[in-house]
């Protein structure tokens, strides 16, 4: 039967349902009944979840704001011996851990003593997560009002201030100033990339390796860290090719890594590189300049080359808010780019004339998904 012939009855069916799922009537007979109840409970908690979202994240501000993660790290401590330490009040400092303790950053831990929750020891072992959440504070300033966001009423936000390239007619004429702040950022957060992409794709069968705004260099330090013999080229806006210049002198990679600044939407990328990686990149960009960017790799890359691009996608199974409400409102905000599914990206690449297209699995989606192709020999 063709499609539009059962999307009537579909429509119907699901109408009814949603109907009869909105019924109060039908909710109370649900969280009663022992076959729905424990369906209803899970819904009820997560409608809740999503409506207290922002007070969670603000609870999570407060506790890096304040360093509990890395006080909590020293050992478990009293609210008495917290409260100088935070300059809050003992009920301000009680308050917070009872929130904490809730969200499984803290865990009592006996005698009155808090100490980390699972989920606070993995940020204290992460800069970078701690890093992202104090950023935030610009993208909650522009989400104040996500009506006037959406119908583009905002004034110039914030995050489009940070992330100064995303609306500049001359990115390569931003000062040192402008790109620090999130060029500090993206180094901080690799720690939670760069190891995932390299274990999904090993670099080590290539010779050279461009990194496409490559930022300041973290990512291929790892990659020089890793593989001893790979020639490293960066590509980034000058002040942030010239802090990845820094980083390579400072981690002994100098002799074989070299940064290049430019704006890739008009200079011509580096040549002769077998490896191209965009992390964290081609998302920023509205889908002419993307494509523009990747026709840009694939006349730099050596014939046979492998083209990986590397960032959080739409749709993907386990981490749909992830690339779906958290990037698609991120970069609404940004004033530029959009997230893409590994789809779309096959078939940007596939525009661009790689072929061998395929999608690379990652441990943690939450951090990148990966789509490689191959430039023709
Ligand atoms: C979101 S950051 C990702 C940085 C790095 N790949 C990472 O994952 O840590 C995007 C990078 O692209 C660079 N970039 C943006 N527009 C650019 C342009 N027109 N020319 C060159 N680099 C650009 C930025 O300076 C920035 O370093």
């Amino acid at each position: 039967m063709p499609v539009d012939a059962v999307l009537p009855w579909l429509d119907r069916w699901h109408t009814a349902r949603d109907r009869v799922l909105a019924s109060r009537r039908f909710q109370r007979w649900a969280a009663g009944f022992p076959l729905t109840r424990w369906v209803a409970r899970r819904r009820a908690r997560a409608l809740f979840d999503l409506c207290a979202g922002f007070v969670y994240s603000q609870v999570l501000a407060a506790f890096v704001r304040l360093r509990l993660p890395e006080i909590l790290l020293e050992g478990p401590r009293t609210v008495a011996a917290l409260a100088p330490r935070l300059a809050l009040s003992e009920s301000a400092t009680a308050r917070l851990l009872a929130a904490a303790v809730s969200l499984r950053l803290a865990a009592p831990r006996g005698g009155g003593r808090f100490g980390l929750g699972p989920l606070g020891a993995a940020l204290a072992g992460n800069s970078g997560v701690a890093a992202m959440v104090e950023h935030h504070a610009l993208l909650y300033g522009d989400l104040a009002d996500p009506v006037a966001l959406l119908r583009g009423e905002r004034p110039p936000t914030g995050l489009s201030g940070y992330w100064a390239y995303a609306s500049a007619s001359d990115p390569a004429a931003l000062d040192g100033e402008r790109v620090a702040a999130y060029t500090s950022l993206m180094a901080a957060s690799q720690t939670l990339v760069a190891d995932e992409i390299l274990d999904a794709y090993p670099l080590g069968g290539h010779r050279t390796v461009l990194d496409v705004g490559g930022g300041d260099g973290a990512f291929l330090a790892r990659v020089g860290a890793r593989w001893p013999a790979l020639r490293l080229l960066l590509f980034d806006l000058p002040p942030v090719a010239e802090r990845a210049r820094s980083r390579f002198a400072a981690c002994g990679l100098a002799d074989r890594a070299t940064a290049y600044g430019g704006d890739f939407r008009s200079a011509p990328l580096p040549r002769g590189a077998d490896a191209a990686t965009l992390v964290r990149v081609l998302h920023d960009h509205d889908d002419e300049p993307a494509l523009a960017l990747l026709a840009a790799v694939w006349e730099a890359l050596a014939p046979g080359g492998t083209v990986l691009v590397a960032e959080p996608m739409s749709g993907t199974a386990g981490a749909e808010p992830v690339g779906d409400a958290y990037f698609g409102f991120y970069l609404l905000a940004m004033g530029s780019g959009r997230p893409r599914s590994a789809r779309e990206v096959e078939a940007l690449l596939a525009r661009a004339g790689f072929e061998r297209i395929r999608r690379l699995a990652t441990r943690n989606p939450v951090a990148a998904s990966i789509v490689v192709g191959r430039r023709p020999s």
